[in-house]
């Protein structure tokens, strides 16, 4: 994948709209902090609420952690009550923001609605770690056309260059929130991978869509993760429920720096 060539992979923790309060949060963080700080071949991103941002910001003290988003909108100021902008999550030290993740696509968010998000977090040169994911398999393989039009729609109007800052994560919906062993298989996964770069390649060139870092994520554990990031291939992973347990989350971010 990356432009960096130390860091080989990519973890990123999801916390949803989880812990119940701040002194949990920086607990959590500041466990998960003392294994990421030690590992030199991967990347760990914590995408926290939006309230803790800022104070989880303060215990970073390594660049092998940050703090990410988990959502943002589409204009980057003015009179959008609930709403917060890439711009004020960029002065808040945020990098990295999830989009169009299928919990918020299940309430209404379309790919145009995606997309217009995408192109004002490109905008103000942050990473977008784009989200997406069938809802269910079919044995004709329509499953494929519905991936196929969530990234063309998605990343409409980005350019070569811009596709620097995206970082793709395949969810399959039917995986997330259920148990390691409803998983998808990692030569599945390393299908899905294939499948979703030659989309990309057919969109941007061969030449950049390889550059592109494909993650997966749908209920990881510490049980299946070291086969997902050896034979699924991937060059990262998006874990949900897992990052709120830093004993086993910490074993993934071993594993991913061991490889
Ligand atoms: P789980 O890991 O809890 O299945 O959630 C996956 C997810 O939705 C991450 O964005």
């Amino acid at each position: 994948m990356a432009k960096n060539t130390k860091i080989k992979k990519i973890i990123i923790g999801n916390w949803k709209m989880n812990p119940q309060d701040s002194i949990k949060a920086k607990e959590i963080f500041t466990s998960i902090r003392k294994t990421a700080r030690t590992l030199t071949k991967i990347k760990t991103v914590i995408c926290p609420p939006f309230v803790y941002i800022s104070e989880l910001r303060k215990l970073v003290n390594t660049d092998r952690i940050a703090v990410g988003a988990q959502n943002a909108f589409y204009e980057n100021e003015g009179s959008y009550t609930g709403e917060v902008s890439p711009s004020i999550l960029k002065n808040c030290g945020v990098a990295h923001i999830i989009i169009g993740h299928s919990e918020r696509r299940a309430k209404g968010e379309t790919n145009e609605i995606v997309n217009k998000k995408v192109l004002k977090v490109i905008g103000e040169k942050m990473t977008v770690v784009l989200c997406i994911g069938e809802k269910e398999r079919d044995h004709a393989g329509e499953y494929l056309n519905f991936l196929k039009a969530q990234i063309k729609e998605s990343l409409n109007g980005i350019s070569k260059k811009e596709l620097n800052n995206i970082i793709i994560a395949y969810e399959p919906v039917w995986a997330i929130g259920k148990s390691d062993k409803e998983a998808p298989q990692p030569a599945d996964i390393y299908e899905m991978t294939i499948y979703i770069r030659k989309v990309l390649s057919d969109m941007f060139g061969s030449d950049v869509a390889s550059m592109v870092p494909v993650l997966y994520g749908g209920s990881v554990t510490s049980k299946i993760s070291l086969g997902i990031l050896k034979d699924g291939k991937v060059d990262g992973l998006l874990i949900g429920r897992q990052s709120l347990d830093p004993q086993d989350f910490s074993i993934t971010l071993k594993q991913a720096n061991d490889l």
